[in-house]
């Protein structure tokens, strides 16, 4: 198997080095109420209570079979949880809550345009419409457990009644982002193998009305170009009754759902029990070879696992109203707006659009007027919605009690205003690291047991057992100032099964760099590796400083970097592309494009101009390059290797260093001219 090599430039290396933070303390007032206040959570959380532990997440769960064995490690890293148990995850997001909160609102579905009114859902029109769903995808699409589905939806609340048909089914699915590219979205149904592509006609987005199904063509037709037929494309109607775009149906292949579902009223359909370790879902994710991976969760570990973090790190009590910002295409959305809340029965906040639309004020209107209490955001919407409204919180009879923040380092300042402006003083803030492999939190704050530190995670949440390693596998000690590679000592029920269709890879990107022996059934010889920077302070808590791998964090969402240099390559002007990290006041990082051209070739806005469209194409606007630099060579080593180190100190403003090895060092000057400019 290759050594992981990590990259020229780390986003971990460029980090900012914020200085240690005072502690703010959790009022009384959320104390009071909070589901965990007792501090013996942390010895019943222990390593040598590892992993019966857990059985404390899986009892917050119905199973229709009790498990045998809380963990089989006899296959290292393949991590078996709750075996010989089974389950269904829709009964456990839906079909449980009836016989007392039926008429509870299980879904608040906020359009972007204010003038359309707020859906509520409660919990039996989620059973209906789920129930109905998920019999035509079994009697008019043939789906049976097992199978794949790829869903491409925008945030309505469609999305997670699709999904949950899918789980009722144990039907795999795999949403993804519905910002990416038609490309994008048929990369991931040939490598998942779908058949059926799930979409929606139209969206609301940023003011404007979106068409979506043109993406769905697109995707079809790049599929078949892998040989991959795409026979069914289901269309939602954003406006029921109403087909919103003017993308034509390909007859005998699309169907609106909204009208094929009327031969389906009433119709029940039983869950059906899964073995604990059937596939709930893929989540692609970007990673360091290029090809996005789709990594595989589990259904009764991870449903165990977000609804133990949900209740007790983002304090979810049935009575909630709870708002997650983030898209459900992403990790952050599956595990925090659908599968994590709906197990506990509260009431979930979808909002289609952006958050600053109309105005920096709209979040707050939404809040106040569905009495959210409980918000979920990350530092990139939260800079934003600083620099757009800086008193405009204020404005607003909102009253959080638990605020978050995930998906990249927080800086204290912004921390701060989260605080004091948004939260008003009275709620608490938990900044929870964790990643899309990962299923739920990793590191966090107990909000009741442990106080804030802006700028910090925290210490591992219950039952996780964080360690940071130097390249050569010794312990970094806690409080030593020494940045290293995060690892976690021990497996945990809410972690990823393995990469769909690449279990090598799997083993190779996360566990062998750490492994201290490849025969060892032990867990304990098996550290998980995140791939992130990270320091801990004399506290226990961590720091995180970004990604040690070619992955690029572009306001919360991973990129990889050889992603956007294939992109770019599809131009064939281009001879040679390279991407590196650089700082941005918003979106934390963004990617600057360098570019070389073939000979003979000479620059244009032009040539410019069609890579960022083969970029767009390709991915989707969210890898949008900062800029696209032509310069006239790379710098290279000796032996002809691209110097991303070089590129990513000019970007960002940094002394390059020691260049007098390059093969070109010439070129570094006329290159930080161009860029200086
Ligand atoms: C980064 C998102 C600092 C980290 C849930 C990780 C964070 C990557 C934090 C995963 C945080 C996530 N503080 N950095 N609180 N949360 N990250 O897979 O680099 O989209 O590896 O999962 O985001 O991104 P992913």
């Amino acid at each position: 198997m290759a050594e992981r090599k990590p990259a020229d430039i780390s986003e971990a290396e460029i980090a900012v080095h914020w200085q240690e933070e005072g502690y703010f303390h959790p009022p009384a007032s959320f104390i009071a109420q909070a589901n965990l206040t007792d501090e013996t959570v942390y010895d019943r959380f222990a390593l040598d209570k590892f992993p019966e532990c857990f059985k404390e997440y899986a009892d917050l769960l119905d199973w229709y079979k009790y498990w045998e064995k809380t963990l089989d490690t006899s296959n290292p890293p393949f991590w078996k949880w709750f075996v010989g148990g089974t389950i269904n995850a829709c009964y456990n997001c839906v079909d449980r809550h009836l016989p007392k909160n039926r008429n509870k609102t299980a879904i608040h579905f906020v359009p972007e345009p204010e003038h359309e009114p707020v859906h509520h859902l409660t919990y039996q029109d989620l059973f209906v419409r789920v129930n109905e769903l998920a019999a035509l995808l079994r009697d008019f699409c043939g789906l049976n457990a097992g199978d794949r589905v790829t869903l491409h939806m925008p945030m309505v609340a469609e999305l997670p009644i699709t999904m949950l048909a899918c789980a009722r089914l144990g039907i795999i699915h795999s949403q993804v982002f519905s910002g990416f590219s038609g490309k994008a979205t048929a990369d991931r149904i040939v490598d998942s193998e779908s058949h059926v592509l799930i979409t929606m006609d139209a969206y609301h987005r940023a003011g404007k009305l979106l068409d979506h199904k043109e993406k769905a063509d697109v995707a079809a037709a790049e599929a078949k170009k892998e040989g991959h037929a795409v026979d069914k494309v289901l269309v939602w109607q954003r406006h029921p009754g109403a087909y919103s775009s003017p993308t034509p149906l390909v007859a005998g292949r699309d169907f609106i759902l909204n009208d094929m579902l009327k031969d389906y009223r009433g119709k029940r359909v039983d869950p059906v029990p899964m073995p604990a370790e059937a596939p709930l879902f893929l989540m692609y994710t970007s990673g360091t070879t290029g090809k996005p991976k789709g990594c595989q969760h589990s259904t009764g570990g991870y449903l165990a696992y977000v609804a133990g973090t949900s209740k007790y790190i983002q304090d979810i009590h049935p009575e909630d109203v709870y708002w997650c910002m983030a898209d459900i295409g992403w990790i952050t959305g599956h595990s925090y707006i659908v599968y994590g809340p709906l197990a506990l029965c509260a009431s979930s906040v979808v909002y289609e659009g952006v958050p600053n639309h109309p105005d920096a004020g709209r979040p707050w209107r939404i809040a106040e007027e569905l009495g959210v209490n409980i918000f979920h955001t990350s530092p990139t919407a939260i800079r934003a919605l600083r620099r757009d409204g800086l008193e405009e919180p204020k404005k607003y009879n909102h009253h959080f009690k638990h605020m978050t923040t995930v998906g990249e380092p927080i800086e204290p300042e912004v921390w701060k205003w989260y605080y004091g402006v948004v939260g008003k003083r009275q709620a608490v803030i938990v900044d929870t690291w964790w990643q899309t492999e990962n299923g739920g939190f990793l590191c966090s704050t107990v909000p009741a047991l442990r106080p804030m530190k802006p700028g910090s995670a925290g210490p591992g949440v219950p039952g996780i057992h964080p360690v940071i390693f130097d390249e050569e596998g010794n312990e970094i000690k806690t409080g030593s100032g020494k940045a290293g590679n995060i690892c976690i000592r021990n497996p945990w029920p809410g972690a990823f099964q393995t990469i769909w269709r690449d279990p090598e890879r799997y083993v190779a990107q996360y566990y062998a760099r750490y492994c201290r022996d490849r025969t060892s059934k032990d867990w304990r010889d098996w550290p998980y590796m995140a791939g992130d920077g990270a320091m801990q302070a004399e506290d226990g808590y961590y720091r995180i400083l970004g990604r040690i791998d070619d992955v690029i964090n572009v306001a919360g969402h991973r990129l990889g970097t050889k992603e956007i240099e294939s992109a770019a390559l599809v131009v064939a002007e281009v001879a040679e592309a390279a991407v590196v990290p650089v700082a941005d006041e918003i979106k934390g990082r963004v990617p600057d494009l360098y570019v070389s051209l073939r000979p003979g070739i000479n620059p244009s806005k032009e040539i410019s101009a069609r890579i960022l469209e083969a970029i767009i194409t390709q991915i989707g606007p969210i890898a949008r390059p900062r800029k696209v630099w032509i310069v006239p060579d790379m710098p290279k080593t000796r032996s002809g290797k691209i110097m991303r180190r070089v590129l990513a100190a000019i970007s960002n403003n940094k002394d390059p260093g020691d260049i007098s090895t390059l093969a070109n060092p010439e070129v570094v000057d006329k290159i930080r001219d161009m860029v200086g400019q």
